[in-house]
């Protein structure tokens, strides 16, 4: 099926942290919209959203709505996905979908566009849009590809709005009452309804939910995607997932084995030259999550050999997890179509 702009848009979750990114896109990037409708839960009815100079109010999800639309952004969790992109494609939009319902599923494509874009199937269908931890990782990685990637160790550093707008304001408001306090960390074990121990002036070895062997749902989610959007199913990567009083943007130390025996001025060059990375060259430079909220690409920096093993080395990878990490990467995704088929 040919794309055709303009492009009539559904986005789920239009209220919602990514769903507001994805508004705030589609105007930035002068993305060639026509007719718009915006869907949330029941509570955010009555409400209207602004997309360029006209307002268009949420809506309650029905089959009858995704009717002529060619790409519905899903932004609304798992179970919302599960039940209603199915019925996006069917009403023949292409479905692209934030939540995990879809990742692994070996009938549905796992994309990020400058990896592996040309996956993305030719007619209307369920496109998975990766985990936000996944999706800067394996930018990095895949630059590296091509010198061998044996193994990768990942620590994530991730910010409250991974956890939508309830994580934000949840760490705000928390934040302001522990200062109120003479010693603000007093409640040591004080909790949170988002994150269960609290991120205010702490952090947090959990993001997700464990399962039976004592892994995060999110560590999980780095592994079996990593290897499956990098087309390596033999891949060793180990992820360790920790969340921080930082207000947006994910953070995450890497460590890479690689196969060949590489210098680090090819490695900044293998970096540099692959779409959608920024690079800071200087051994001592870096950037943080809070320089990386609204920027599209994705920072690599402290890149360096390991104090140990000849190919082993580590580097510092930052993205605003909002935007490439789920908005933008799904944009990017619709873009791609478009610019296939003109
Ligand atoms: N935040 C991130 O960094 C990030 C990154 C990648 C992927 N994701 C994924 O994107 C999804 C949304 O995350 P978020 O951070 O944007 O969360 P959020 O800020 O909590 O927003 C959730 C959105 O879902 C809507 N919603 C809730 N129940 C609904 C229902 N029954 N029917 C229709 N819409 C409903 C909400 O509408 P109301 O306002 O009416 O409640 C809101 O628009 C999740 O699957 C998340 O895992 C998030």
């Amino acid at each position: 099926m040919k794309m055709k702009s303009p492009i009539n848009i559904g986005v789920v979750g239009a209220t919602g942290m990514v769903g507001e990114s994805f508004l705030n896109l589609i105007e930035k990037r002068n993305f060639p919209f026509g007719d718009v409708r915006l869907f949330a839960s029941e509570r955010s009815l009555g409400q209207t959203r602004k997309v360029g100079d006209k307002e268009f109010p949420i809506e309650e999800l029905s089959e009858e709505r995704f009717h002529g639309l060619d790409v519905v952004f899903f932004s609304s969790g798992d179970d919302i996905s599960k039940e209603w992109a199915p019925k996006a494609a069917q009403a023949g939009a292409f479905a692209i979908d934030n939540s995990a319902a879809f990742r692994m599923s070996s009938r549905h494509e796992l994309i990020v566009p400058e990896i592996n874009g040309a996956r993305i199937p030719a007619n209307p269908t369920i496109i998975a849009n990766p985990n936000c931890s996944t999706i800067q990782l394996v930018m990095a990685l895949n630059a590296l590809k091509n010198f061998g990637l044996q193994s990768v160790q990942v620590a994530s550093y991730q910010s409250v709005s991974g956890a939508g707008m309830a994580g934000q304001k949840e760490l705000a408001d928390q934040l302001l009452e522990d200062l109120k306090k003479d010693n603000p960390i007093e409640d040591a074990s004080k909790t949170s309804s988002t994150f269960g121990k609290t991120p205010a002036f702490n952090c947090v070895p959990k993001v997700g939910s464990f399962d039976e062997d004592g892994f995060c749902s999110e560590e999980v989610k780095i592994v079996n995607e990593t290897k499956k959007i990098l087309e390596l199913p033999d891949l060793r990567v180990s992820a360790f997932t920790v969340r921080i009083p930082s207000w947006n943007s994910h953070a995450e130390a890497v460590w890479v084995e690689l196969e060949a025996n590489v210098q680090r001025d090819d490695l900044i060059a293998a970096l540099r030259d692959h779409a959608g990375i920024r690079v800071k060259e200087e051994l001592t430079a870096f950037e943080t999550p809070r320089e990386l909220s609204g920027v599209n690409e994705v920072s690599v920096s402290r890149v360096q050999k390991d104090f140990y093993g000849t190919n082993r080395w580590r580097m510092w990878v930052v993205a605003d997890n909002l935007l490439k990490g789920a908005a933008l990467n799904g944009i990017q995704i619709a873009e791609y179509l478009l610019s296939r088929d003109s």
